[in-house]
């Protein structure tokens, strides 16, 4: 068990953000990645699909012996979580209950900003998650749609960058949140621009960095954790664009991402009727 990797699965590339706190908070930890890059993005489409792709790619990934999944897409925690963990016997977790564990956690003044896909935005899965650990929290959530492809083209830190944020964020500021969680895996790419738009005195909550931070915890206590080097290794599945994957993943990761390799969707398709088949 202990040696045996993590799964990872996003949407597509943003899930590395997720993947980089877990190299940092278990180095010795094998990790299989899925970036579901032909089916991306997966923040404008309906609960029923997002379901569907996520119990997919958790077939997948226990298929490939991980001893516990993360779901690094906050979309996909938001809408699916329940229903992956219905499909495989592994351990999933996801990343809205550790996002607003260290939410609450940090809030001084009770006010919570979260920003976040409109698929993610609308479930109000992080609302119902903070409100279960403080009730009386206010929580103030807003979509940011835009901040995906800024992520993604290497925007942080440009003039329209700082415009964009400015908009969509000045009414969080002006709410006086004193913590927002940023709740997209692409935002930490942003986290400098988010940053100066809000103060000095707003908290800004990575839920990439808590959600590994939990795993870790989870593995030690379960004594599942890898204690060697010897055998980590680090693969990464996409269905659609390895290339692009690799070259935008690198501006995710801090690293080289490979290697990749490419799963044709009716794999996955077929994965998923077996498992019905068989219950
Ligand atoms: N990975 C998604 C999330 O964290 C963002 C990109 C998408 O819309 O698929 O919500």
């Amino acid at each position: 068990m202990k040696e045996r990797p993590i799964g990872v699965f996003d949407s597509g590339v943003g899930g590395l953000t997720v993947v980089h706190a877990l190299r940092e908070a278990c180095p010795h930890e094998s990790i299989v990645y899925f970036g579901d890059t032909g089916r991306y993005p997966y923040g404008v489409r309906s609960k029923r699909v997002i379901v569907e792709f996520s119990r997919q790619l958790a077939l997948f990934l226990e298929r490939e012996q991980c001893k516990f999944l993360i779901i690094a897409c906050n979309t996909a925690s938001a809408l699916a979580i329940d229903e992956t963990r219905q499909t495989v016997d592994v351990e999933v977790i996801g990343v809205i209950e550790p996002g607003a564990l260290g939410a609450v956690q940090a809030t001084r003044n009770n006010h919570i900003g979260v920003i976040g896909t409109e698929a993610t935005i609308n479930s109000s899965s992080y609302v119902s998650a903070i409100h279960a650990l403080k009730p009386d929290a206010q929580v103030t959530a807003l979509a940011c749609p835009l901040f995906v492809a800024l992520a993604e083209e290497g925007y942080s830190g440009k003039e329209a960058t700082r415009l964009v944020a400015e908009e969509y964020l000045a009414p969080l500021r002006d709410a006086g949140v004193d913590t927002l969680v940023l709740g997209c895996t692409h935002y930490p790419l942003l986290k400098s621009d988010i940053a100066e738009v809000m103060g000095p005195n707003v908290t800004l909550i990575d839920s990439a960095t808590e959600v590994a931070r939990v795993v870790g915890d989870r593995l030690r206590l379960r004594n599942h954790h890898s204690e060697t080097h010897e055998t980590t290794s680090y693969r990464y599945f996409v269905s659609d664009t390895p290339e692009k994957f690799a070259r935008v993943g690198k501006r995710f990761l801090g690293h080289d991402v490979a290697p990749v390799t490419l799963i044709d969707l009716e794999d996955l398709h077929h994965l998923h009727d077996t498992t019905i088949s068989k219950q």
